[in-house]
């Protein structure tokens, strides 16, 4: 069966208290209505439609790398005007009508609508002890009669707890033909969506229903309190799933996954951490407390210790980064590699068994392997205006306070005397230093008080 898919995105969020529409407010990182479009992508529909209206433009801006067609809902009449406008655009045998606040809704449940509906009219329906706000599902003889919006109902109506959650898959030659005839004689002044279930049984076309079993697949974001709580939700499935694939999160409630985290075998992740992008971590790892890892691999054995910030970077097995080390874009270092305590790399290849321990910073560098950056050393790879390249060849060490003034080479085995300024290459195997010769002015007096 072939499928159009009508995301609703009309809506301001009046209670977000924000000035960006709603479905643009993030959720892991990702724009709500993200959720909505991937889990709409996964159908392969014919097309996907969204409805917008409070600031349309910005929401098209944020999702313009995507294949979708906008439309323009002039004014919010309702449910039944916003898929209306869609008409001239819906295409395939079922349109699916899916709500660009709804991230969480599960891609199962909608398969088992899609499929219970056929060419008639499919409703995904939730069983919600506390129904206040939602449309009743109103059956007689388990046959679905109508639903009745909150502010429509009767006593009896209103102790309803099978509620519409506002999702329907229908025939989309049926949709196309019932969406005029709505009208809005109702408390609200609205055109209602829910309303096509009644001409629908008018023309004796079977209402079908799949009920929705878990509360925050079919709940809304309204507010802030409710954007939060979603994330907890979210963030609970990505830890739930972590754990149950082996890794030990000391406290999952105080994990953060704002994307993909996989992990190999025995994998230790203290609490405080947040994983961004695609972060891949191998075996054996141990990551420190309120550490930040984006678009980063991490190999197998190495230790991350606390407070560590590691972006688009990777790095080695057999490491020991941190505590505080930050490891920005294009870093890699290879195994038995040693980054201390206040320690900044950028775009810097480090080779096996070299350690930079302490208050550094190395940028746009190659360092070979075995070597020894002591504490305080810098390149300088910044002129002003062009960025340049410092070699450190195998074997070196640095001493402390030094500065490499790039484009500059530092010989294999050469020893860098503490507090140099480097400007030339150095030879292999060989003491450079530039420094004055230390001097002592006998009989010297400090200067007395006026
Ligand atoms: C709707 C359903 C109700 C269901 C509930 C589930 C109708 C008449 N009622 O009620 O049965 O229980 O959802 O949450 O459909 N929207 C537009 N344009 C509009 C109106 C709404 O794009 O003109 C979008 C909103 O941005 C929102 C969604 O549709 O994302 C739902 O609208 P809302 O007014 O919240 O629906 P309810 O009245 O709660
Ligand atoms: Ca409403």
């Amino acid at each position: 069966m072939s499928l159009s898919v009508v995301i609703l995105a009309a809506g301001k969020g009046t209670r977000m208290f924000s000035d960006y529409p709603k479905v643009l407010h993030n959720l892991a990182n990702q724009p709500l209505l993200q959720y909505v479009i991937d889990i709409a992508k996964s159908f392969n529909p014919d097309n996907i439609n969204i409805v917008v209206g409070y600031k349309s433009k910005e929401v098209k801006t944020a999702f313009s790398h995507e294949k979708l067609n906008w439309i323009i809902q002039k004014e919010q009449l309702g449910t039944g005007d916003a898929v209306k406008y869609a008409i001239p655009y819906l295409k395939g045998s079922q349109t699916i009508i899916l709500y660009g606040d709804v991230p969480m809704v599960e891609l199962n449940d909608l398969k088992q609508l899609i499929k219970k509906t056929d060419n008639n009219l499919g409703i995904l329906t939730f069983n919600k002890s506390n129904p206040i706000g939602y449309g009743r599902i109103k059956r007689i003889e388990n046959n679905i009669e109508e639903i009745v919006e909150e502010r429509d109902c009767d006593d009896l109506d209103r102790k309803i707890t099978e509620i519409n959650t506002g999702i329907m898959c229908v025939d989309t030659n049926k949709l196309i033909s019932w969406l005029p005839l709505i009208s809005n004689n109702n408390s609200q002044k609205e055109y209602y969506l829910t309303d096509i279930v009644a001409l629908a049984r008018k023309e004796k076309i079977k209402i079908r229903s799949h009920e929705a079993k878990a509360e925050i697949t079919i709940s809304g974001v309204n507010t802030k309190i409710e954007l939060a709580m979603m994330e907890r939700a979210l963030q609970n499935t990505k830890t739930n799933l972590l754990m149950e694939q082996g890794v030990t999160l000391l406290d999952p409630s105080r994990t953060d996954v704002r994307g993909d985290l996989k992990c190999d075998l025995d994998v230790e992740i203290d609490v405080g951490c947040i994983f961004e992008g695609n972060v891949k971590v191998g075996s054996n790892v141990k990551i420190g407390a309120y550490t930040h890892i984006k678009d980063s691999v991490i190999s197998d054995n190495t230790i991350i210790k606390p407070y560590s910030h590691i972006d688009s970077a990777k790095v080695g097995t057999n490491n020991i980064i941190g505590p505080y080390a930050r490891l920005r874009p294009g870093t890699e270092t290879n195994k038995d590699v040693h980054i201390g305590n206040y320690v900044e790399i950028k775009n810097s290849k480090i080779g096996a068994g070299t350690k930079i321990n302490h208050l550094s910073y190395i940028g746009d560098s190659i360092v070979g392997s075995n070597v020894n950056v002591g504490a305080g050393t810098i390149t300088c790879n910044y002129d002003g205006v062009n960025k340049h390249q410092t070699i450190i060849e195998d074997n070196v060490f640095v001493g402390s306070n030094s500065q490499l003034v790039a484009p500059v080479k530092i010989g294999a085995g050469s020893t860098i005397g503490a507090g140099s300024t480097i400007t030339k290459d150095t030879p292999a195997n060989e003491l450079s230093l530039s420094r004055t010769k230390q001097t002592s002015i006998p009989g010297w007096e400090k200067p007395k008080k006026n």
